[in-house]
């Protein structure tokens, strides 16, 4: 087999590259281990920032998205028992778009196949072969048959367990863990507000989100070896409705649980994302903490710088596009890096933490409920830092 590009792993970054590419004119094969049930009901992160909804409504594959997605104008920081919406269109003209991550997969998967787009679900023992010269290949098993696919380039956008990165010779690499990890429910009610909130407790952190008109989607911070057979429903929505309440009235919704998991929280950035003929994209190259939703939207930067550069590839032999990739994708990654950390580490209380901790927390959220350029600053990060460049090379 050949095409110009080989993507391995078919999740955000690695299905809308491959739609960028195909609007462009260049051919590619997206390869994944999963079946497309199980790539497509993942359950992840649901909220979008400006720049991504812009790019996947100039791709052509907003549809769904603009009739369904929710507009949110503001976001909410709960704590001391009090709530401060911060209103992030007044602040910096800007707003997300709560939408979840696997609506943003079908949609893509969907438009992928609709325009004969060729990609391998359950992929399996995927290899990737001389990245060093200009004709790079990625080995596979696909059904019973060992397959080569030979490549001009090969784009690992396999997320963090993935294969690709470690191909990449001397890569160095930065983490940080944190002392808790998230328990996430997806729950049958309508949500309990019209915007998200993020609260700090002395009992530590929780979230409260949605999906739609009927979904709300509720997190907690819990230990970071924490199992799910110690959090029975019952002590999950007590733990909320604590964690949640305000002095003002708040009340939380209870309603069927739909979905249950663990999410552990790391901050990781590898570095180079390209070693001759193979680039990494989104979760491959850097993961952050979910706090601020940040994961995805990373993702759709990466591949649209890598669409604009292969795009100058083929339609103007230009390499060097290509070689200042990871430059330019890492200030964005160090950016969003910082602020999920930042976020993150405002909002939840670290166990063995004292008042001098403490207060470094709530003096970060005070400054930011009563000063303008401190919530704009959030407000910024939060609905995205605008792109130097279009996706599309022409
Ligand atoms: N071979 C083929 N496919 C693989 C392999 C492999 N060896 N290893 C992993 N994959 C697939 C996974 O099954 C997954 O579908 O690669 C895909 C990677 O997708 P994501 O994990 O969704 O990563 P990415 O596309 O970078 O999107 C980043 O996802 O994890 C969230 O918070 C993160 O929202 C962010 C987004
Ligand atoms: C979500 O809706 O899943 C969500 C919202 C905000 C976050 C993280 C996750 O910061």
């Amino acid at each position: 087999m050949r095409t110009q590009v080989g993507i391995i792993g078919a999740g955000p970054a690695g299905l809308l590259l491959s739609h960028l590419l195909s609007l462009q004119g260049i051919d590619s094969v997206v390869l994944e281990r999963r079946d497309r049930d199980f790539v497509e009901q993942r359950v992840r992160a649901g909220v979008l920032e400006h720049g991504t909804v812009q790019t996947l409504r100039e791709a052509g594959v907003a549809e769904r998205l603009d009739a369904e997605g929710m507009v949110h104008e503001g976001l909410n920081v709960r704590f001391g028992g009090r709530t401060h919406r911060l209103d992030l269109e007044e602040l910096v003209g800007r707003c997300v778009t709560v939408y979840g991550q696997q609506e943003v997969v079908k949609d893509l998967v969907a438009a992928r196949l609709e325009a004969g787009g060729d990609i391998r679900f359950g992929a399996e023992g995927v290899a990737v072969h001389d990245i060093d010269g200009e004709r790079p290949r990625i080995t596979f098993v696909d059904g019973d048959e060992s397959t080569e696919l030979v490549c001009d380039f090969i784009i690992g956008a396999d997320g963090f367990h993935g294969i690709s990165r470690g191909a990449i010779p001397g890569l160095d690499e930065y983490e940080r863990t944190y002392p808790y990890s998230w328990l996430g429910i997806l729950v049958e009610a309508p949500p309990s507000c019209p915007e998200v909130v993020y609260a700090r407790h002395d009992r530590g952190f929780a979230l409260h989100s949605m999906r739609s008109a009927h979904v709300t989607r509720l997190y907690l911070q819990v230990a970071p070896d924490a199992d799910l057979a110690d959090w029975p429903d019952e002590r999950v929505w007590a733990e909320l409705h604590t964690r949640l309440s305000d002095n003002e009235g708040f009340a939380l919704t209870e309603g069927p649980l739909l979905d249950k998991s663990i999410t552990p929280m790391r901050s990781f950035v590898a570095t180079p994302m390209q070693h001759g003929r193979l680039f990494l994209a989104g979760d491959a190259a850097h993961i952050v903490p979910p706090t601020g939703a940040k994961g995805m939207n990373l993702a759709v930067a990466d591949v649209r710088l890598l669409s604009h550069a292969l795009g100058g590839y083929y339609h103007d032999r230009r390499e060097d596009l290509l070689a200042a990739y990871t430059e330019e994708a890492s200030r964005r990654v160090w950016r969003a890096t910082h602020f999920s950390w930042w976020m993150t580490s405002i909002l939840h209380k670290s166990p063995g933490a004292d008042v001098f901790d403490d207060r470094l927390g709530t003096t970060q959220l005070e400054w930011i409920a009563s000063s303008r350029p401190a919530a704009a600053a959030l407000a910024e990060n939060y609905t995205g830092l605008t792109y130097d460049r279009g996706w599309s090379y022409r």
